[in-house]
């Protein structure tokens, strides 16, 4: 295994530093849900290969004219009400996208504006699957550093629009969706909040889940090309090595965690992920089977699950972990 961890650790090294507090979720999914009978009228599968290899049942598109930032924006707001703050309080966003409105400005800044927040700064971050990890490592550790008091992350993705239809290996998978959580600085002795962040690449990997299309290559924005078992395979390792690597860095163990929750692009990496790790099955939390793999919103989807079904209790350790193109992955530790 390659690729290098940057745990911050700083919950521990840096007594007087803000810790990143989670104090808003929300989510949201296109209107439009396509089942896998759907997808069957238009490739070569079936709602029994599809769910028996990957759990998946349904998937959202989003309507036409629906854009990623349309779907994040929602989420947003549903996390801002879920914190109890208006936008005036956001002095930082960032969203985690593959799949941006336009090649640029970031689909950050239209959130930002549609949202009418005025304050500091806004910008997407493009780790594909690992995408939240990582932005949430960014927002983190900004806050950390005193250059932001609250936060909004945001993972959005419209994969819908980069699907090849007559590939039937990689169209049944994926889904559009959006997630986002709000942080903020808190000041309290209490262990509570993001506990660390690890992030790694390695980007000798590139050629196994990619797009082949872009503005600098093809003008076009392509279609999502994977060699899906060996990502299959990397996605176990290395998040099973990331959850590892951030309860090693914090001296706690896997009977520590009360939740892990693993990136959603399939019910059997999953599975092997909590295998590995021994977490019980109960303590995984598990949505993929109502969205598909919605890239870098399936982490904040999945949160916003266990948050509407009160499943997180106060001083709960939450493990988040993800894997995607580049290859990218990492996770963040979090205590509820
Ligand atoms: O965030 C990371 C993103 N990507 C992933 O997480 C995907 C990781 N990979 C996977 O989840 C799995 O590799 C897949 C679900 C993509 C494929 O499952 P698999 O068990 O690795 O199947 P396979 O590729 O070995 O294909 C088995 C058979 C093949 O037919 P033959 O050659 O045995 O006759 C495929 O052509 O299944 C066929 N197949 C399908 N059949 C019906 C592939 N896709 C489909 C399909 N419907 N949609």
């Amino acid at each position: 295994m390659t690729g290098s961890g940057s745990g911050n650790g700083n919950g521990r090294a840096a007594a007087c530093a803000p810790r990143s507090q989670v104090v808003g979720v929300g989510s949201y999914l296109p209107e439009k849900a396509v089942t896998n009978d759907d997808l069957a009228e238009i490739v070569d599968t079936s709602h029994e290969w599809i769910v028996k290899r990957t759990g998946i049942e349904k998937r959202h598109f989003a309507a036409d004219g629906e854009l990623t930032s349309d779907l994040g924006l929602k989420a947003a707001k549903r996390a801002l009400s879920a914190a109890h703050l208006d936008a005036e309080a956001i002095d930082l966003i960032i969203v985690a996208t593959t799949t941006p409105d336009n090649t640029f400005p970031a689909t950050a800044a239209r959130i930002q504006g549609r949202l009418g927040a005025t304050r500091g700064s806004a910008f997407d971050v493009q780790a594909v699957c690992s995408g939240f990890i990582f932005a949430l490592a960014m927002a983190d550790n900004m806050i950390r550093l005193g250059q932001a008091t609250t936060a909004l992350v945001v993972g959005a993705e419209t994969y819908s629009r980069i699907l090849d239809f007559e590939d039937r290996s990689t169209c049944v998978l994926f889904g559009d969706g959006a997630g986002a959580v709000v942080l903020q600085a808190c000041h309290d002795e209490k262990d509570r909040g993001l506990i660390s962040t690890h992030l790694y690449s390695d980007g000798t990997r590139y050629d196994q889940l990619y797009v082949d299309g872009g503005p600098s290559s093809t003008g076009a924005a392509g279609h999502v090309r994977m060699n899906g078992q060996d990502v299959f395979r990397f996605a176990v390792t290395s998040m099973v090595q990331s959850v590892r690597d951030a309860l090693d860095h914090n001296g706690l163990t896997v009977d520590d965690v009360d939740w892990l929750i693993p990136h959603q692009a399939n019910s059997r990496i999953i599975s092997k992920v909590g295998q590995s790790l021994t977490v019980p099955d109960e303590k995984v939390i598990v949505t993929v089977q109502d969205h598909a793999n919605t890239s870098a919103a399936t982490i904040p989807l999945a949160m916003t699950h266990g948050f509407e079904r009160q499943l997180f209790k106060p001083g709960d350790l939450i493990a988040l972990t993800a894997m995607g193109g580049g290859f990218t992955w990492g996770s963040a530790l979090l205590r509820w």
